[in-house]
This record gives C-alpha cells, sequence and structure tokens, in this order.
C-alpha cells in the first residue's frame, strides 16, 4: 500500500449511518468476528449515527490513530481507547491507518441512553470514514469500496456489516445466496416483494437500562451452548424460509418466522451456561397484546428483539392508520416514559459535506 504523491496532507470527510435491525439472527461468531450463522435485515433509516473524521497522514507511524475523539460533543475518553485499540487491531487488513491521524466527532439521532444498541450505526458510521479516506488517498485504489466498509463494520461489530447495505442485507455463507460471505454483508432488497421496501419499525423501549450481559458475551456463550449447533442449523433453514416469504409477499410465512426467530435467539440466552434473561415483563406483555390484536384483525403485525428488553414492531406501510390507535393505547404505556422511536426500512448510509 502506497500513498499517492503530491496530495493534500489532511482532509475531512462525513458518514451518517443507519442502525438495522435482523430478521434471522446473528448469535454466535468465530475467529475474527465471523458468524457462525448467516443472517438477514432491514436498513432502518432515523436510528442513525453521524461521524465526521478530520485527518492528517502522519510522520511516524508509532503515533496513535486517534488523536480526539468527541461523542455528541463531549470528549469521551472511553470511547477513544476502545476505538483506538480496535483500529489498532485491524491494521493488518487496513494498513492505511498506520499513516493516518484522526479527529473523530459522532452523534446518534436516537437518544444515546435510549437502550437502542448503537454499535451498528456507529462502527458502520466510523468504517465509512476511513475507507473513504483510503479511497482518496491509495495509489492503485481497486478495492469494491461497500465491500470494504462492510468489512471494516464488521470487524468493529459484527451486525454493523448489514448497516452499509440500503433496505435489506444478508450477511453470511448460506445454503440460499451463492454469493453471500462470511467477510462483508450483501444487498438483497431488490429481490423481494415491494412490500418489504417500505416496512415500519417502531421501536417499543420498554426499559432503557443497561444490557446485564453484553452482546460479545452473550455470543461467546454460544460456545458452550448445548443447542448451539441445532440453533445454526435453523438459522440457515429460517434463512431459506424468509427468502421465499418475502420474494412472494407472503406475510403470514414472513411473521413466522421473524417471531420464531427472536423467541429462539432469546432462548439461546435462557439456556447458556451461566443463563439470562434480557427481558422484561412489560417486553412479554407487548409480545402478548401483539400477538391477540393479530388474531382478531388479521393485520399482519409482528415482533423481533434485539439482544435486550425492547420491542420492535414491524408492519407494512399499508396498515399505518389502522396500527395507530393500538400502539398509542395499547402497547405505549408499557414502555417506558412513552418512549418510542418510528422507523422504517431505510436507503442506507449517506455521505455528509
Ligand atoms: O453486532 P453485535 O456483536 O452487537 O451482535 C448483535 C446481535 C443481534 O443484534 C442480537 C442480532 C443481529 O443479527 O443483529
Amino acid at each position: 500500500m502506497k500513498i499517492k504523491k503530491g496530495i493534500a496532507q489532511e482532509g475531512f470527510v462525513k458518514w451518517e449511518s443507519p442502525s438495522n435491525i435482523a430478521l434471522v439472527k446473528y448469535w454466535g461468531k468465530y475467529g475474527r468476528q465471523y458468524p457462525t450463522n448467516p443472517s438477514i435485515s432491514f436498513t432502518l433509516s432515523n436510528a442513525k449515527t453521524s461521524t465526521s473524521c478530520k485527518y492528517t497522514i502522519k510522520e511516524n507511524s508509532q503515533d496513535p490513530i486517534i488523536s480526539n475523539f468527541k461523542f455528541e460533543g463531549k470528549e469521551n475518553l472511553a470511547f477513544e481507547n476502545r476505538i483506538q485499540k480496535f483500529l489498532t487491531s485491524v491494521i493488518d487488513y487496513f494498513p492505511v491507518l498506520n499513516q493516518l491521524s484522526l479527529e473523530l466527532e459522532s452523534e446518534n439521532t436516537f437518544p444515546h441512553s435510549s437502550g437502542i444498541a448503537s454499535s451498528a450505526s456507529a462502527m458502520s458510521a466510523l468504517a465509512l470514514c476511513i475507507c473513504d479516506i483510503e479511497k482518496s488517498i491509495v495509489e492503485d485504489y481497486k478495492e469494491n469500496f461497500t465491500q470494504r466498509a462492510s468489512i471494516l463494520a464488521r470487524l468493529g461489530s459484527g451486525s454493523a456489516s448489514r448497516s452499509v447495505i440500503e433496505k435489506l442485507a444478508i450477511w453470511g455463507k448460506n445454503d440460499f445466496v451463492a454469493h453471500a460471505d462470511n467477510d462483508y454483508a450483501i444487498a438483497f432488497g431488490d429481490n423481494v416483494h415491494t412490500d418489504f421496501h417500505k416496512y415500519h419499525d417502531d421501536i417499543l423501549i420498554v426499559s432503557k437500562n443497561e444490557k446485564s450481559v453484553s452482546s460479545s458475551a452473550g455470543h461467546k456463550l454460544m460456545d458452550g451452548n448445548p443447542y448451539a449447533e441445532a440453533r445454526y442449523q435453523d438459522a440457515n433453514k429460517n434463512l431459506g424460509l424468509i427468502l421465499n416469504a418475502m420474494k412472494s409477499g407472503d406475510h403470514d410465512a414472513f411473521i413466522h418466522i421473524v417471531e420464531r426467530e427472536a423467541m429462539s435467539l432469546h432462548a439461546l440466552m435462557m439456556c447458556s451456561d451461566p443463563s439470562y434473561i434480557l427481558m422484561e415483563p412489560n417486553t412479554i406483555e407487548v409480545i402478548n397484546r401483539v400477538r391477540s390484536f393479530r388474531r382478531e384483525t388479521n393485520i399482519p403485525v409482528c415482533f423481533t428483539l434485539d439482544a435486550g428488553p425492547n420491542v420492535h414492531l414491524l408492519y407494512p406501510d399499508d396498515y399505518t392508520d389502522k396500527l395507530t390507535p393500538f400502539i398509542s393505547e395499547q402497547l405505549m404505556p408499557l414502555t417506558q416514559n412513552h418512549n418510542i422511536i418510528r422507523d422504517h426500512v431505510g436507503n442506507g448510509p449517506t455521505k455528509l459535506d
């Protein structure tokens, strides 16, 4: 890797990147952040991170990569150290980092303490900034930019690999999509029924409290989980089923898989050793109310869960008006301080001026 000759020694890039919600979940990893099963997610729109990066091409490769890190306008040493450690650990994949000194500023469009996992949006925004710098300063750059950003995002947080892709992303080798890869996520939005381009995701914040077990500790516990192998096979099978449902626009089949995936993720936590529960009583109450409402009305609304207590309510755009009273009267009272983030499937990251 060589830096182009005669270029400016400093510059600035800024990217905004969204969060995503998995429909078939990634849970368990090996090696350098490779997934033990394939996953598929909706890329969101409103829940996003914007990161700006002022860079200088440095003389001495021993100097730290990060010279300053501000989160929501304030210096944040804990985050700075984490990112410094992460970027140092990926220099073998991204040698350009040896030549860079970075001043970063990052902020989320959703409240940091809302209980929404921000690692996917944060890591993908950071990866896009770095790959963008790489693209503009490295001589004879021939990489696929999106793939490269997805790889770097993945190394930071597995699920972040999917956030660089618009609408619908698949990450991980599987039996159904030949060009899917463990290194990076690929786009799949163009292959599904257009109903799924306009899906809503209303995130019901049941609790803002910090999780008792982090995602990385949770992934690790899959190593000793007696159901791990069965889970990896089930996830692969579920990917095939959900792809068929999404191609044909079969909402019932879609709902069936999405809800089983959410339940399987939490069941795996409950039978890990040590076992743990991330759902709260109101998580279960929301689930029960969603299922009763669907039975009574036949409206294709379903839930999914991340590694936490908050419930993602998924439904097609056409049903928005019919769902609004149900959400505000029956679900909002079960959230912490009537906290809800209304989001929908989005078009992926944007480069800002
Ligand atoms: O990206 P991580 O390591 O925070 O893992 C996230 C895993 C889940 O959100 C629970 C599922 C997924 O596929 O996003």
